[in-house]
């Protein structure tokens, strides 16, 4: 057997912010969705995780910037990797060292850059030799979402149908250069309550109860084929409309669930009729809100326009911070102790 220690890499990812939401599980187990989603994955925020896969490790562990991690996200990461140790046939434990250069919990999705980045690293220790599309239906069972931030730019989950969901991944759908100007204000607000239950728990509650679940289900192939083609020609006027179509859409089905999701306060309210107020004042669509399950709002809007909105939006009451975002790439590999031996393969496809 090798020395502990040699199987180690390092990998980081950026987050993702959906503009057609991933919001109910079609298979559960294995974070499959009903609905396709699409994506930007950003600039200048990301995960950075070494994973070390050592023989003689009694137990997983992990330290989540800069301190040892909590009993559920360590118990989440364990699963996790659990995947990996069946895949290699081997009981070998980990060390994981995670690092975000961004708060955790501040609006940005820190699961799908948490996940993505600790798939990388786990693959690339292993030695797995798998391409982007297997990462990201391994990425996909962390968290959903970390199935689009494999790759950058523009980004399709294509939901599949397969009773296995082995059909279920993200793939790129326009790169990160190909629309340079397109800007993510992220709007960071005070007070965004912890969120009482998780993401998965509160989307299946909403498959159960909401009455207009099936009715979203039935709008968003036509959305998702209109953003695309928006997107294909640049067309921030035809894009902006459908992507607080989608936001709304979204936040009327956690509206109707019982009992209702509502994850906005005062602030995200107001950050959210600001962009109306903007978009009237122009004649026509130069800004678009989104949000998640949380408090935070991101405003898409372009190059030119990002500045002084952003001051804008900062300016009002209840706005912490905000922050001017680019398109992003998707997982790279650093160089670090143990990674500069020769990718040897010792297990694969
Ligand atoms: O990242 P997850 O698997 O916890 O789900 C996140 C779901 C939303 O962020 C609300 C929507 C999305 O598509 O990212």
């Amino acid at each position: 057997m090798r020395a502990p220690g040699r199987y180690s890499a390092t990998c980081e990812a950026s987050p993702n912010i959906a503009l057609v939401k991933y919001w109910g599980q079609r298979i559960p187990e294995y974070n499959v969705p009903y609905n396709s989603s699409l994506s930007l994955t950003l600039d200048g925020i990301a995960t950075r995780t070494r994973v070390t896969f050592d023989p003689e490790l009694p137990a997983d562990t992990l330290e989540l910037n800069g301190r040892p991690a909590e009993e559920g996200p360590r118990a989440d990461v364990s699963r996790f990797l659990d995947l990996f140790r069946e895949r290699i046939r081997r009981p070998w434990h980990a060390r994981v060292v995670s690092r975000n250069n961004f708060p955790t919990a501040s609006g940005m999705a820190s699961s799908a850059s948490g996940f993505a980045a600790l798939a990388g690293a786990a693959m690339a220790a292993l030695r797995l030799h798998w391409g982007l599309r297997n990462l990201s239906r391994y990425a996909r069972r962390g968290s959903g979402s970390a199935a689009r931030s494999i790759y950058g730019g523009f980004v399709l989950w294509r939901a599949g149908r397969r009773w296995d969901g082995t059909d279920s991944y993200a793939v790129p759908f326009r790169g990160p250069d190909y629309w340079p100007e397109f800007r993510d204000i992220a709007c960071l607000v005070d007070g965004a309550p912890v969120k009482s239950i998780r993401s998965q728990e509160a989307m299946q509650r909403s498959v159960a109860t909401s009455p207009v679940f099936a009715r979203r289900q039935r709008e968003l192939r036509k959305r998702i084929g209109r953003m695309k083609a928006a997107i294909d020609y640049r067309d921030a006027a035809s894009l902006f409309p459908l992507i607080m179509e989608e936001c709304d859409s979204f936040r009327e089905v956690c509206e109707t669930t019982d009992p209702p999701l509502d994850y906005l306060t005062s602030a995200s309210r107001r950050i959210l009729d600001e962009v109306r107020a903007v978009n009237r004042e122009a004649g026509r669509p130069v800004a678009a809100y989104t949000h998640d399950a949380g408090a935070h709002v991101h405003v898409f809007t372009t190059e030119r326009r990002a500045p002084a909105l952003a001051r804008r939006l900062g300016s009002l009451t209840g706005v912490r911070e905000t922050r001017i975002l680019r398109p992003g790439p998707g997982v790279r590999w650093l160089r670090s102790a143990g990674s500069e031996d020769p990718p040897v393969k010792l297990w694969g496809r």
